[in-house]
This record gives structure tokens, sequence and C-alpha cells, in this order.
């Protein structure tokens, strides 16, 4: 059945530097893991100025906005999601001085720049929480049950394993829905909301153009903090409402910052944005936090699950499309990013991982892209245990009572496994650490990752990076691709057809030849495509742009 899919009309908004009206409905954003982008030092461990020094890459490879994963000040516990000073860049990335450098250089090359803000929980060596008497107004302390409250005042588990509470020397239990050294934050206490609309006006005066808000779905816990009655909870994230997550009194915080963004908005007149990382359990959900007077975009991770199958991803799709028109949004389609497996390995192969990249171009709306991608990265699965800094890693083998016992992978993809797809990314040359720096890589780069670089893929048109390159090339000069309509077209078992204006899109996701009709000129296909007259034959698992 042929469906007719319509986006309304963006609703107004203020014009960016370039005089673009909601640049992000139709924006491809690309994600550095700054550890692992590009080192200047030699320590190692990726850094600002190394970011600032490889963005040519970027705007080679033809993306809108660049997104940063947390580079402030933080002992690292979870990869910098345990932040000390929100205002301050940890030396290890370098200076605040570096990150108003990095921004300057971004928006020459006209690259938009997004921060992450980690609003859930601090470091436990925030200053708040080394206060013992600020920790108790300003996050989750409560007594513990049993007779000396020796238990966890509930069963709540952390997403990374093991009982979501600590007991501190004083005697009583701090939440942390993560790690034991992150702390949740207390979001009733207004000192908590005052501290973060400071933060966010910090940065955006520094020129910043918008925040990927970490665990935007979390803030806000059940009255009573009730028990859930059962373990194994991180596996129903992104599937039930927990207590602890996807409780609707986030959707007022998100109205908060919406107001203070769009009146940094309209006092400077760059349009600035944001984003939720958002584990909802369904895309009807996840859309609340996109409404108008919310942020503006919200990852679909439903997507980023679904399985490489037609039934499947058509289903995804509609619903996704139909969840965010019904409020004005359009949708963020991501494939991979810094807590899943690459979408290389997930999917099962480099065939379907530049296919599935394909068929997100082609979709509606806006797309992140997670470094790396875009040289068909594998995920490296063999990283020897004493390598690995995932905090998942170690805590993910503890039941809720802190024993040994059962695994935490979950939903949320956060399941001890994210060294593997965190590894320093290959720029040049035949050895580690590839171009990555002048020293090593704080992560052992396989040992044939020569071929996968940078300067080893450019100008090989077979290659992923010229995939990509292309695929954004060919976006930027489509009027239709990005926000905007899309019609599903009748297409032969185990094709996917979908019409854009001026386009079809044609993915076989079989693993043989399927014989499909085409409208006309080949624009862009992830494997060889024999055409003849108006029908073409797909290879197995490949995606085909065709002009109309
Ligand atoms: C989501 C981030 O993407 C992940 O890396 C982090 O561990 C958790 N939030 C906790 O901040």
């Amino acid at each position: 059945m042929t469906q007719e899919l319509t986006s309304p009309s963006p609703a107004p908004q203020a014009a960016g530097p370039d005089g673009a009206r909601g640049w992000w409905r139709d924006a491809v954003i690309y994600q550095v893991y700054v550890r692992s982008f590009a080192d200047s030092d030699g320590d190692g461990i990726g850094d600002l100025r190394g970011v600032r020094d490889r963005l040519p890459h970027l705007k080679e490879l033809g993306v809108d906005a660049v997104w940063l994963t947390p580079f402030y000040a933080s002992p690292q516990a979870d990869g910098g999601y345990d932040v000390a000073d929100y205002r301050a860049v940890d030396p290890l990335f370098g200076t605040l001085a570096d990150a108003g450098d990095l921004i300057r250089t971004a928006h020459d090359l006209g690259l938009r720049v997004i921060v992450d803000v980690v609003p859930n929980h601090t470091s436990d060596r925030h200053p708040w929480f080394q206060d013992p008497e600020l920790a108790r107004q300003r996050y989750v302390f409560r007594p513990g049950k049993g007779a000396h409250g020796e238990l966890p005042p509930n069963d709540w588990e952390s997403v990374f394993g093991g009982p979501a509470w600590t007991r501190t020397d004083r005697g009583d239990w701090y939440l942390h829905l993560f790690a034991p050294e992150q702390p949740d934050l207390d979001w009733e206490r207004p000192e908590v909301h005052e501290e973060f609309a400071a933060i966010l006006r910090f940065w955006l005066e520094l020129g910043v153009d918008g925040f990927r808000v970490d665990v935007a779905h979390g803030m806000i816990k059940a009255p009573g903090l009730p028990d859930i009655g059962h373990g194994e909870q991180a596996r129903l994230i992104g599937s039930q409402v927990l207590p602890f997550f996807d409780q609707d009194g986030v959707h007022a915080i998100h109205r908060t910052w919406r107001r203070l963004l769009d009146e940094h908005t309209g006092s400077s007149g760059r349009e600035v944005i944001g984003v939720a990382e958002a584990w909802a359990p369904s895309v009807e959900r996840l859309a609340l936090y996109v409404r108008p007077d919310e942020l503006h975009q919200a990852f679909n991770f439903q997507f980023l699950n679904t399985p490489w199958e037609v039934a499947a991803l058509r289903e995804v799709i509609d619903s996704s499309l139909a969840a965010t028109v019904a409020v004005g949004a359009p949708t963020t389609w991501v494939l991979s990013n810094h807590d899943v497996v690459r979408h290389t390995t997930r999917l099962g192969g480099l065939a379907r991982a530049r296919a599935a990249t394909l068929l997100m171009l082609a979709l509606p709306g806006s797309a992140y892209l997670y470094q790396g991608e875009e040289l068909g990265l594998p995920e490296v699965v063999d990283l020897p245990a004493e390598a690995r800094q995932d905090p998942a890693f170690f805590r993910g083998r503890l039941g809720v009572d802190g024993s040994e016992a059962v695994g935490a992978s979950g939903t949320s993809g956060q399941d001890g496994f994210r060294d593997g797809c965190r590894v320093p990314l290959p720029w040049s040359g035949e050895l580690p650490p590839y171009g990555f720096g002048p020293g090593g890589s704080w992560l052992p780069q396989p040992v044939d990752w020569g071929r996968l670089s940078v300067a080893a893929q450019t100008g090989d048109p077979a290659s992923t990076l010229e995939l990509y390159r292309s695929a954004l090339a060919l976006r930027r000069r489509l009027p239709g691709l990005g926000d905007g309509e899309m019609a599903w077209q009748p297409a032969p078992a185990g094709v996917l057809a979908l019409r854009r204006p001026g386009m079809l899109c044609a993915v076989n996701t079989l693993d043989r030849d399927v014989e499909v009709p085409v409208p006309g000129e080949l624009l862009l296909a992830s494997a060889p495509v024999a055409a003849d007259g108006g029908s073409a034959v797909l290879p197995g698992d490949s995606c085909t742009w065709w002009a109309i």
C-alpha cells in the first residue's frame, strides 16, 4: 500500500547567522567522542585542539554541525559523563581558550557546535557533593531500610549493574542511576534548576549552537521512589516507563530550557537547539520530548534498535514519522553512537551498514553520525580486559545486592562493552596510532586499520568515506531530501522503496539479488548495480538512490 506521510510546515523559527530557519530540522550532525577523535599533544587521549585541527575533515564530509561529548573537568569515572565542574575544561582535553578557539574555527568553516550537558547527575567530586550539608540538600539521599538502615532504600538497579544506591560513611544512602561516582541530583530543588540555567547560559555566551541533553528522561523520579519488584531492570529501559525514567515531570524542565534557548536565539539571532538523549518506551512517548515548547530533537533509538528486516524497518519509520509529525517535529535518525555496538557489526557487516546509512539519509528529518562510521569502522570486539575503561564493564557483573551475579545488558546498550566503539580513529599511515596523534592511543587499535584510515579511503570511489561524502553532497543538492514528504512505493518482497520529492530510494534487505523497477538515473549506490532501462538488479544488502 502506498502511504503518504507529510510533515506540517516547520514552526516559525528565528533565523541563524546564515539566515537558515529551522536549520536543525534536516541537519546532519556528526558526533565527536573527544577522547578518541584526534590527539594534539601525544598523551594518547584526544583533545580539543585535535578536534579543531581536524575540522576540515568534517567540512569536507559535508555535515552541518558537530556534537562534542563532555570535555569538562571530570575524574573520568564514566568517560567524562561524571562532571566535577561544568564551566571548566578538563586538562586532559585542553583549556577554555581551546574550547572557544574550536567553536570559532567551526563557525568560520560554517559548522555549528553542540555540546553535551549532563543534568541527571554530577561527579562525586563536584563541590556540592563534597560538602555533606549541600550534598544532602541537592542530591537524592534517603535513610536505609532494615533494623539499622543497612539495606538500600528501594530495589532500584543502576543502569551499569548492581544497586542504584551507595551508603555513605555517615550511614545514609544516595541514589546513582549510573556509577557510584555519579550521584543523582535532586531536581525538586530550585538551586539545581538555577545552576543548570546558569551553565547553559555560560556555554551559550561562549558561542555554542545547542546542547545534547544527557539522560533527558531521568531527572525526575516517581514520588515516594517506589520499588519495582524485580531485577534485571536495565533490560526494561526503552520498553517500559520505570519509576526512575521517563516520568512526566521531566517535561517541565525541558519547557523551561526551551524558553531559555529561545530567549538566546531571540537576543543573539543564532538559533540554538536542544537534543534529548531520552530512552522512552515508544516513539509516541519519545515525541513528547519534541513538542513545540520542549526540545528540538530526540534521538530515535527505536530506529537504531530495529533489525535489518523490511517489515520492522517500515513499521518503525512509519510510527516514528507519525509520532513526530503529530507534534510538528522532524524525526532524528541515528544508527551509531558511543554507547552502542557500531552498526557495521550490529547489523551484520559493512554492506548492510552502508545500505542502512543511505536509507537513513534518505528519510525525512535530521540524522546523527558517529565518528568513524564514515570509515565503516567495525566494533572492536577483542579488547583486552585490562585496556577497558567502561564502568559498565566492571559493574555489569554485579547483582542488586552488589554480589557478582547478572549482566547489566539492556536495550539502553550500556552493556559494559562500550569501549569497542570508542577506539581512536585511524587518520593515516600503516601502523598504530594511524595519525591519531604524536603518541599512542588510550585504547589499542586493530592491526589492520591502516586500510580504513581517512587517507587510505580518500579518492577511492568504492570506499565508505567517499560514499558518505557523496551522500551528504547529494543531500545538499537535492531540495527534496531532508525534512519534508515521503511516500512508500510498491516493491518486491524484501525490498523497501520510498519516494522523496525528486528521488527514489530502494533498499534490498535480502542477501541475494532482486530485480526492481526504477525510475531514471542512478544517483548513488552502496554496492555496484546493474541497471537496464526501467529496471535494475539490486545486490543483496544494498541501497540505491534514483533521480525521478
Ligand atoms: C548517556 C551517555 O551517552 C553515556 O555514555 C553515559 O554513560 C550515561 N548517559 C550516563 O551519563
